[in-house]
């Protein structure tokens, strides 16, 4: 048994006992989840919760799934972990399935813990490649708040002075002139896009968008990196929402649902990039258990057939909310949407939290809701949902 020990700091001046306080930057809900299930949170007053949000478009195939429990607790009675400088099987299984599941068998894995780890690392990768320097990246997206990830981040109040560099060109969403342009200009190193922006209001990159990257990147010998952390791993009803535009990236970058909670990311390089020891590396990246949560995901998805439920929830979800009244524009694919209002989102989240016990996710458009649920979530959740919402903006557009 192990013994609990409080350790308290002692101010001798006020003679008050001091006690650690988390860092306070997030604004809290006052929920405690202590117990999930598929689409559904209960908190720690019994109250059940949907969950359209999954933690920020976390969860991908359920809430403790039993093959995920399963497979992560066998793994712990095991092995946990060890570092990458041992045998680790798990990792080529997981390369293996990810090949397949994805459509690029012919690319390689390098495993990491974050979505912003993963843009760092694709970002270098990059420019180890052609020795070049300037990144383009796009107005209102988002890539993660590390050093060069948030330099490439359209939003000044995340960038700390020694973030802000000149390599990174933010130019206008979907504006091929302005590609083309900067091309001319600048000695381009790569081209970093969200098949569909995630925290700016999901907004849709359009295929010629993505085609002309790709040409201009082949043309300019610049590398296309596909920021898949929150598009990716089926949740637009392909692996990969860049996947509509029928071309592929040299680089995709994969988190958030890839381990269902568990903390693991990484990036799938094209073979014309040489792998080199040292070039890249992580402490914890690619370790037993978070193969072994990665492993019973793509299982998941797979045996579920996932990709095709995205697609058909997706396409009943945004149908169905596009005849809604108050409801300005549906934007997404599959199980990533974009609620665009003609109000503030903001009152609407709130009752939708309050009086339905439903989570929904907020974006930098602040007229916009953001629903990424389960990619395994049924039409009798979302009904439930669709009811609430039109329960909850006829009251509010009554009001008005
Ligand atoms: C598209 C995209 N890229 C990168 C990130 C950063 O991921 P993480 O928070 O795991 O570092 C996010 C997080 O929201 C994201 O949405």
């Amino acid at each position: 048994m192990v013994g609990v020990t409080t350790c308290n700091s002692y101010d001798s001046n006020k003679a008050k006992k001091i006690t650690m306080k988390l860092f306070d930057v997030y604004p809290l809900f006052n929920i405690e989840p202590v117990k999930a299930q598929g689409s559904w949170l209960w908190d720690n007053d019994g109250n059940k919760y949907l969950d359209l949000y999954g933690g920020h478009a976390v969860i991908s195939i359920g809430h403790s799934h039993t093959h995920y429990v399963r497979k992560i607790t066998e793994q712990l009675n095991r092995i946990g972990f060890y570092s990458n400088s041992v045998q680790i099987p798990l990792q080529k299984e997981l390369a293996e399935k990810l090949g397949a599941l994805s459509g690029h068998d012919d690319y390689e894995l390098f495993l990491c813990n974050s979505g912003a780890e993963a843009n760092e690392n694709a970002m270098k990768l990059a420019s180890f490649h052609n020795g070049k320097k300037k990144i383009i990246s796009f107005k209102n997206g988002f890539h993660g708040r590390t050093s060069l990830a948030v330099a490439v981040t359209d939003n000044p109040s995340i960038v700390a002075p020694v973030n802000a560099t000149d390599n990174a060109l933010i130019l206008p969403w979907n504006d091929e002139v302005a590609l083309e342009a900067a091309f001319q200009k600048n000695e381009v190193c790569a081209v970093i896009i969200e098949g569909m922006q995630g925290v700016g209001g999901v907004y849709v990159a359009t295929d010629s968008f993505l085609k002309k990257i790709r040409t201009l990147c082949d043309d300019h010998n610049a590398v296309y990196i596909a920021d898949s952390v929150q598009c990716g791993y089926g949740r637009s009803g392909k692996f990969f929402a860049h996947d509509f535009a029928g071309v592929s990236a040299d680089i995709y970058t994969m988190a958030k649902g890839m381990g269902n909670g568990f903390p693991v990311a990484g990036i799938i390089v094209s073979p014309k990039f040489k792998a080199k020891h040292g070039m890249l590396g992580t402490t914890f990246g690619g370790n037993h258990l978070a193969c072994a949560a990665a492993i019973a995901v793509l299982d998941v998805i797979k045996a579920e057939n996932l990709l095709q439920n995205a697609e058909l929830m997706g396409e009943f979800l945004i149908n169905s909310l596009r005849v809604m009244p108050g409801v300005k524009q549906v934007r997404g694919k599959g199980l990533m949407i974009g609620l665009e209002l003609e109000i503030p989102a903001g009152e609407i989240r709130d009752m939708l939290l309050k009086e339905h016990k439903i989570f929904t996710g907020s974006s930098s458009n602040k007229n916009t809701i953001r629903i990424l649920p389960a990619l395994n979530i049924g039409k009798e959740e979302l009904t439930i949902f669709l009811e609430a919402f039109a329960k909850v903006m006829n009251k509010v557009l009554v009001k008005s």
